[in-house]
């Protein structure tokens, strides 16, 4: 069980995040923030760009400034943005998240107040993940 002050200061490092998007092309920002195992958080925001499949989501700038900083086990990822409802990571984002995270729980916030979340594991079933690269 998670502690609650520690998924509040989530919740608001991921929308403390969402502002720092560079979302000229979609103008759709979002922040996300992932709490280590150690109950270090790192946040990420969209990055996009005039070559449009050269633009990367929040979530996985966040994993690369955590793997950067030393990080390799995270308990739960929080997405914020001002949809009209939570949105759930992309399939790429729910792939690299599978790497690092896999048993995560994923948090979706929206600057209105709803949220919703999900196990990983429901929302990537049958991963291709690191063992599948082994012929066990
Ligand atoms: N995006 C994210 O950063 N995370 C998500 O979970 C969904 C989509 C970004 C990618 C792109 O910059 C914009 O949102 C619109 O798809």
């Amino acid at each position: 069980m998670a502690d609650p002050q520690a998924l509040a200061a989530l919740r608001a490092a991921a929308f403390a995040a969402m502002p720092q998007a560079y979302a000229p092309y979609s103008k759709f920002r979002v922040g996300a923030a992932l709490l280590t195992t150690d109950g270090e958080i790192i946040a990420g925001c969209n990055v996009e760009n005039a070559a449009y499949p050269a633009g990367i989501c929040a979530e996985r700038v966040a994993m690369g400034a955590a793997v950067v900083r030393g990080f390799r086990h995270f308990t739960h990822v929080v997405v914020a943005t001002d949809a009209g409802t939570p949105t759930p990571p992309c399939g790429m984002c729910r792939q690299v998240l599978q790497e690092l995270a896999p048993d995560c729980r994923v948090i979706s916030v929206t600057s209105s107040g709803a949220e919703a979340e999900w196990a990983l594991a429901d929302l990537l079933p049958y991963p291709f993940e690191p063992s599948s690269l082994r012929d066990e």
